[in-house]
């Protein structure tokens, strides 16, 4: 009887034993790749600065310009499922207030006679784009409520560009031409308004600092933007408010 209990005791501590490698030795293998994985993978990548190249002279023109839709090509179509498509006026204007290598940086203002979901524009929407050396351009046009991408080319020769935008909740095709708009008191094609009275009524709001390039490339547009806002500032001062809602044609 003696013999049986001090068997089965002998098998107790036997089988604990047993179930103690098989757990230990289960969790082993976890521990023991996490610890290889420790010593044999690098820590996070560094990354160097953004890359802080030249500026192409033909981009760096862009800078502090304004460009406007010509009479030509103010149509554009506003859409809504059931109804058939709606000729609207379309003026669009844009402040290009940086450069940085072939990326523009800058502003757009929207006045459009029908647009069925008045809530999606923001004025001034933010405009970002990016140039190919073979003049085609992608553009990005963006707000905390909505943003668009638009297609087109820079055509040196005329000195436009050609644009193509179709709102991302499918609401309004427009193509057009782009053109250098230089006095900012002569009435836009399509509305009532100048640059300066739609500056006066939506003034270019202020951002945190400029992320497009290094670090270098920030202080130096710091200093460009500031310059740019500054010059928009006191023209702006200059001319007294004008009426709070857009006149379109
Ligand atoms: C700018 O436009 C205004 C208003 O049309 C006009 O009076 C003025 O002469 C223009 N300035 C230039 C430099 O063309």
């Amino acid at each position: 009887m003696r013999a049986f209990a001090f068997a089965f005791a002998a098998l107790a501590v036997a089988s604990a034993l047993v179930l103690f490698i098989t757990v230990g030795g289960r969790a082993r293998p976890d521990l023991e790749l996490a610890d290889a994985l420790e010593k044999s993978a690098p820590a996070a990548p560094a990354y160097q600065q953004p890359f802080d190249g030249p500026t192409p002279p033909e981009v760096q023109a862009f800078a502090g310009t304004y460009w406007i839709v010509p009479q030509e090509t103010l149509l554009a179509y506003t859409l809504s499922a059931g109804a058939d498509p709606v000729p609207t006026t379309d003026q669009t204007i844009w402040y290009i207030s940086a450069a940085n290598q072939r990326y523009l940086q800058g502003w757009l203002w929207a006045f459009t006679s029908q647009l069925p979901s008045v809530g999606y524009l923001a004025n001034p929407m933010q405009l970002f784009a990016s140039l190919r050396p073979d003049g085609t351009a992608a553009f990005t046009f963006y707000s905390r409520t909505s943003s668009s991408n638009g297609y087109g080319a820079w055509d040196g020769e005329k000195a436009r560009f050609v644009m193509q935008i179709t709102a991302t909740d499918g609401s309004l095709a427009h193509w057009s031409y782009m053109v250098k708009q230089t006095n900012l008191t002569e009435a836009l094609p399509g509305i009532s308004w100048s640059i300066t009275d739609v500056l006066a009524a939506y003034p270019i709001p202020v951002t945190s600092s400029s992320h497009v390039g290094g670090a270098r490339a920030r202080s130096r547009h710091a200093i460009h933007r500031h310059g740019e806002l500054s010059g928009v500032q006191s023209q702006r001062k200059r001319h007294h408010p004008s009426p709070a809602t857009p006149h379109t044609l």
